[in-house]
């Protein structure tokens, strides 16, 4: 009986630090979502490079990207990289989702 009783307290106790823990995890990463870096990477050279240039020198089309954090805020990055303006074509969210825009801001961040 006893033995029972403590298996239930000990039971509660887990689903309890399971459920803190949890809820610590969520209020350690702020609103927005983890950026990975080398994903962004990988988008950048596959869906950007065309026009920015491989060697972000700038390409044939678009200008080079580098420094953009001396120009323009994180949150600019991401609303440019989401509504650009002609002839930058919206990537999002036909062929980058929420996720990918972040990734690619941030490598995109660590271009100088
Ligand atoms: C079809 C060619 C093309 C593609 C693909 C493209 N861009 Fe652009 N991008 C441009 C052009 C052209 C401009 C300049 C637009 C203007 O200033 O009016 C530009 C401008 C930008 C700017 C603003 C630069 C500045 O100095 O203000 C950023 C940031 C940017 N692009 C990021 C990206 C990212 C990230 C991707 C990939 C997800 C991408 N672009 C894909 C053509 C392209």
């Amino acid at each position: 009986m006893l033995s029972g009783r403590l298996y239930g307290v000990g039971l509660l106790l887990g689903v309890l630090t399971f459920g803190l823990s949890v809820t610590h995890g969520a209020n350690a990463s702020p609103s927005q979502p983890h950026a990975d870096i080398q994903h962004g990477k990988a988008i950048f050279l596959r869906t950007c490079g065309v026009c920015h240039g491989l060697n972000r020198q700038g390409g044939s089309e678009g200008p080079a990207l580098k420094n953009i954090v001396s120009k323009i805020t994180h949150a600019q990055l991401i609303a440019w990289i989401e509504k650009p303006r002609p002839p930058m074509p919206a990537l999002y969210p036909g062929q980058l989702s929420k996720q990918s825009v972040y990734d690619v801001a941030a490598y995109v961040e660590t271009l100088k």
